[in-house]
């Protein structure tokens, strides 16, 4: 696209997007903003914009009124790259079923300039003391698929590849990286040496360049047209492999799994319907937050957001997408370019892996607690009553995460905490939950004993109930677990409409009639189990949800 007088960076996009990258690099995904305008180098008072608006925009969330942390919400950029790329979609069940064959962690990388990516990771628990996540990347020099890709560099791969070896020694840009026991690197000459070996063999090998016990081997997946677009490895450790034992074992399977992975990457697929981010982002609440608001930061994340169609998109269709002005998407499209965050054919736009690196493996880690916490800590400050998420765990509830108010509790309860599923209200709202044959299966064998004199022990009763359940979608339980402790529940769903996990107010029964608790609660109730919902749609976009939590 040639580069005209429109073309101009978009400042605030690009600053906004080094704040992203600097929470992204810091430990637990926060910093105070002192930190930050340490990390970006960019002054205290534009850091404040920035930060204010990406709080605005639901990217940031401000913790103990001190810390920035990163929300579920940037992990829509990663996703634009893994869904336009369909590489999960297309490579992850291969992936799979090569991990349970060999017993090992499998994972599928992409080449991300002189970095390597991983995209796709299928973990054993056992074998391995350090696992990478999809979104993940390690220099080149230091991993299996880093020799396959460098087979395939000009020299200016090469020297790039020297000048960041040069320019940080520490691998600071890459936090995957296990502080480094190995201080060598390998010279130009050997890399190139390694690259070319890799390229005669059609494999490469990992001896510990990670960490000590640590050892990968790694065989190229190609395209329909034979060009190099990943890295299938297989990981173990040297407990049960030496690198050379590991080639030995694993080579066929995975060159076999490899050309299966040619066939699925050709395949031809319909374009799915444009996918537009879920919330309804009002980019322009300008009278609301006035000077401090940075709209073209807003405008240019949106347009990130929104690439998530297989095959890229057109200008035309980002426009569309992000209901923007041709030229503003323009605008923002080429600053991303320029970041090396997007890719351009001319006529359509695509996200590049690098986009992984704004949060996606630490955040898409979180589990349903951590997603749940900070709603949590919210509804008790709206409520000032005690919440908590639970799963079913058999015929109990149990306790994942809770933020008790600060009045005197009247029920000391834990993580880790069980009830009797069929007098609480988190329980009737998963039961009810249950799909018919398991929820007949569960009625059928549950002890339905008494902890209070209101506790329903009718089967039949109990049935009407959780009918009324599904129907109300909340329940609303009265002194049946404690005598003088009411509980609010509703559903938290995963994308698919499946109640994964419930959430609660209880409250001393003195605190509110019966018939006065949902008006009371459940509107702040409903709206938290929304919030969370949202997030568990991003962060279990592409992995399930684990059954126990
Ligand atoms: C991994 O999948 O974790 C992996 C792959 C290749 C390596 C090291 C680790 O060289």
């Amino acid at each position: 696209m040639p580069q005209t007088a429109d073309a101009a960076p978009v400042g605030p996009l690009e600053r906004g997007l080094t704040v992203l990258r600097a929470l992204a690099l810091a430990r637990g995904d926060r910093l105070r903003a002192s930190d930050l305008v340490r990390a970006t180098g960019l002054a205290r008072s534009p850091v404040d914009r920035l930060a204010t608006t990406l709080v605005r925009l639901g990217y940031l969330r401000e913790q103990d009124g001190r810390d920035f942390v990163l929300t579920p919400k940037v992990l829509e950029f990663g996703l634009a790259y893994l869904r336009s790329s369909r590489l999960p979609h297309r490579l992850g069940s291969l992936a799979e079923a090569l991990a349970d064959d060999l017993d090992e962690s499998v994972s599928v990388a992409v080449p991300d300039g002189d970095a390597v990516r991983f995209v796709v990771q299928t973990p054993r628990r056992r074998a391995l003391s350090v696992t990478f996540r999809a979104g993940d990347a390690l220099p080149a020099e230091r991993c299996a698929p880093g020799a396959l890709f460098a087979a395939d560099w000009d020299e200016q791969g090469f020297e790039r590849w020297q000048a960041r070896m040069l320019a940080d020694p520490d691998n600071t840009a890459f936090p995957a990286l296990p502080a480094a026991q190995i201080s060598s690197r390998p010279t130009m000459t050997e890399f190139r040496r390694l690259a070319a070996e890799a390229r005669t063999n059609g494999f490469a090998l990992d001896d510990q360049l990670v960490e000590p016990g640590l050892v990968a081997v790694a065989v190229p997946i190609r395209d329909g047209s034979g060009h190099v677009v990943g890295a299938l490895s297989v990981a173990s450790h040297t407990s049960r492999h030496s690198a050379a034992s590991l080639r030995e074992r694993a080579l066929e399977p995975m060159l076999r799994t490899a050309r299966r992975m040619t066939e699925a990457l050709a395949t031809h697929e319909d374009r799915p319907a444009v996918h537009r981010p879920s919330r309804d982002d009002s980019l322009d609440p300008k009278g609301e937050l006035g000077p401090e608001y940075l709209q073209s930061l807003a405008r240019g994340l949106s347009v990130l957001a929104a690439l998530s169609v297989p095959g890229g998109m057109t200008l035309t269709e980002v426009a569309e997408a992000t209901a923007l002005p041709r030229a503003t998407a323009r605008r923002s499209l080429l600053t991303l370019e320029s970041l090396g965050y997007v890719a351009t054919d001319s006529r359509r736009f695509l996200p590049l892996p690098r986009v992984l690196e704004l949060g996606y493996p630490t955040v898409s880690a979180r589990s349903l607690a951590d997603v749940a916490q900070p709603h949590l800590v919210d509804l008790v400050h709206r409520v000032h009553e005690s919440t908590s998420v639970a799963v079913l765990d058999g015929h109990d509830i149990r306790y994942i995460a809770r933020v008790a108010a600060s009045r005197i509790m009247y029920v000391d309860i834990t993580v880790g905490t069980r009830f009797p599923a069929h007098a609480t209200s988190m329980g009737r709202v998963l039961v009810a939950g249950l799909a018919p044959g398991p929820r007949s299966a569960w009625l059928d064998a549950a002890d339905l004993a008494p902890l209070t004199a209101h506790t329903v022990t009718a089967p039949d009763r109990l049935k009407a109930l959780l009918k009324q359940t599904t129907r109300d979608g909340f329940a609303l339980v009265d002194q049946e677990l404690e005598e003088g402790v009411r509980s609010l529940a509703v559903p938290l769903c995963g994308s698919d409409g499946r109640v994964v996990a419930a959430v609660n107010v209880s409250l001393h029964a003195g605190r509110a009639s019966l018939q006065d608790v949902p008006g009371l609660l459940l509107p702040a109730l409903r709206e938290t189990a929304r919030r969370i919902t949202e997030d568990i749609a991003l962060v279990f976009a592409l992995q399930p949800i684990p059954s126990q939590v």
